[in-house]
Parts: C-alpha cells; sequence; structure tokens
C-alpha cells in the first residue's frame, strides 16, 4: 500500500485572518491541494478561531465531497465544537489536546485519569452523532497510550512526530523514536488501529519515516503551504505526493 497525504490547509486561514480579509481562499486552496493529489484535507477548527472559522468547516467539506475524498477534522474535546462537527459529519475526526491540562509532557492527547474519561466521553458523542465516523487519536508513541486507544475503540492513532522533527532538524540521534514508532506500530496491528503520523514534517525529516514504511497517512501543513510561497500550492502538493507514493507501507 502507498502511503496517503492528508494537506493540513489551517495556514492558509492563519494568512486570511492575519488582515481579515477574504483571500487567500480556504477553499480555493482546498480545490487546489485536492486537484495536485491530495488524498485527503485537514483542518482544524481551534476553540480561540486563530485560524479556521465556523463557515471553513462546511466549505471545506463541500470541496472534498467534490472529489469524493474524506475531510479530516482536528478538534478538541469541547462541546461547541462537538456541534459544528456534528453538523458537518466528516469522515474523519482526529481529536487533539488545545488546553495545557489535555497534553502529556511532550504535546500529545493525555490519556491518564480525566484524560481518558474526557476524551471517551466526545468519541461517544461523536460516534452517536455522526454514524460510521472514524476517530483517530493526536498521541505521542508509548505503549501505554497505545493500550488506552484500543481500550477507546480509535480507529487510527495519528503519531506526534513534532518531537522527532525537531531533533531531526537539528541533525541529532532520532534512532530511539523510530524504534517507539516501530514498537508501536506493531501494537497497532495487533490492535488493529490504523497508524497515522503528522506534525512538523517536512520533504527531508519525512524520508527516516517513508523508509520505515509504517504509517499508512501522513498530515503535513505548515512546511507544505510555507513551501509553495515559492513553488506554488500545486507544485508543492504534487512533488510532495510523488515523494511519499515512491515508499510502500
Ligand atoms: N496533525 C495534527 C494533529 C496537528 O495538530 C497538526 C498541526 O495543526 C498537523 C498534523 C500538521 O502539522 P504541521 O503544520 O506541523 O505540518
Amino acid at each position: 500500500m502507498k502511503p496517503r497525504l492528508g494537506v493540513n490547509i489551517d495556514h492558509v486561514a492563519t494568512l486570511r485572518q492575519a488582515r481579515g480579509e477574504k483571500y487567500p481562499s480556504l477553499v480555493d486552496a482546498a480545490h487546489k491541494a485536492l486537484e495536485s493529489g491530495a488524498d485527503q484535507l485537514t483542518i482544524h477548527l481551534r476553540e480561540d478561531r486563530r485560524h479556521i472559522q465556523d463557515y471553513d468547516v462546511p466549505a471545506v467539506k463541500l470541496v472534498c465531497e467534490r472529489y469524493n475524498r474524506p475531510l479530516n477534522l482536528e478538534m478538541g474535546a469541547s462541546e461547541e465544537i462537538l456541534d459544528i462537527a456534528v453538523a458537518t459529519k466528516p469522515e474523519w475526526i482526529c481529536l487533539v489536546p488545545e488546553k495545557r491540562e489535555e497534553r502529556t509532557t511532550e504535546g500529545g492527547l493525555n490519556l491518564k485519569g480525566e484524560g481518558y474519561s474526557r476524551v471517551e466521553a466526545i468519541t461517544a458523542k461523536l460516534r452517536t452523532g455522526i454514524p460510521g465516523v472514524k476517530i483517530s487519536l493526536f498521541v505521542e508513541a508509548d505503549l501505554d497510550i497505545m493500550e488506552c486507544c484500543a481500550k477507546l475503540n480509535a480507529d487510527a492513532v495519528e503519531i506526534h512526530t513534532g518531537d522527532f522533527a525537531i531533533h531531526y532538524n537539528r541533525e541529532e540521534d532520532v534512532s530511539r523514536f523510530l524504534e517507539d514508532f516501530k514498537r508501536c506500530h506493531e501494537y497497532s496491528k495487533q490492535a488493529k488501529f490504523a497508524f497515522h503520523a503528522g506534525h512538523g514534517l517536512d520533504d527531508k525529516n519525512i524520508i527516516p519515516l517513508l523508509e520505515l514504511g509504517v504509517f499508512e497517512e501522513y498530515n503535513v501543513g505548515h512546511w507544505i503551504i510555507s513551501q509553495s510561497l515559492f513553488t506554488g500550492l500545486e507544485k508543492t502538493v504534487a512533488d510532495y505526493c510523488k515523494l511519499i507514493k515512491n515508499y510502500q507501507v
């Protein structure tokens, strides 16, 4: 199987919100990313609305429907965002931490104690409100956390690759990260949930992950939108797709 690319277009909205203008158009960016080969679009409706706005969610969903590709909505465990998710019915929801207490020290979801109950409650509401929705949990590569994800009946985990990326970019040893990714992937196979990656990835630090061959989906945003300043969104997405489709999972 070839790995899939989810293009996170949040930072097109960051630029738009910086001036409160209508441009750059998120809908145009959504079209261009999908036309250029993205397998899905990812957006994060944050509680502080710093980039994606409420009206963007159904608009991007419509574009995804036109290309018959999934929308992956990232959200924190908040009732208000839940209502918007239920109204829009994305194919995938990725639950992410937004507040301090929802994070582990590294940055993925805290699934201990109250954190577990919070995710369990929101997951149940999402499954009731959006029949057939697939839920992924943005977490650290840790076996205890994998066990919690299995208990929560997650359809996928999205492994937080941000710390790996920082170490790689500083040319530091990343072998312990790769070992953790491999170990957690073994667990995911046996527990039968999908294994995704996201955060901090670019065209260089993704290579060791592609070579490891354990992630079936990558969600990449900041680098793709930044690189688009120089090479355009269509070429950037098309080149990135080409790069990752050279590998197998
Ligand atoms: N996956 C998740 C869960 C995220 O929160 C983000 C950042 O919004 C990304 C992927 C994309 O990360 P980046 O913008 O660093 O590529």
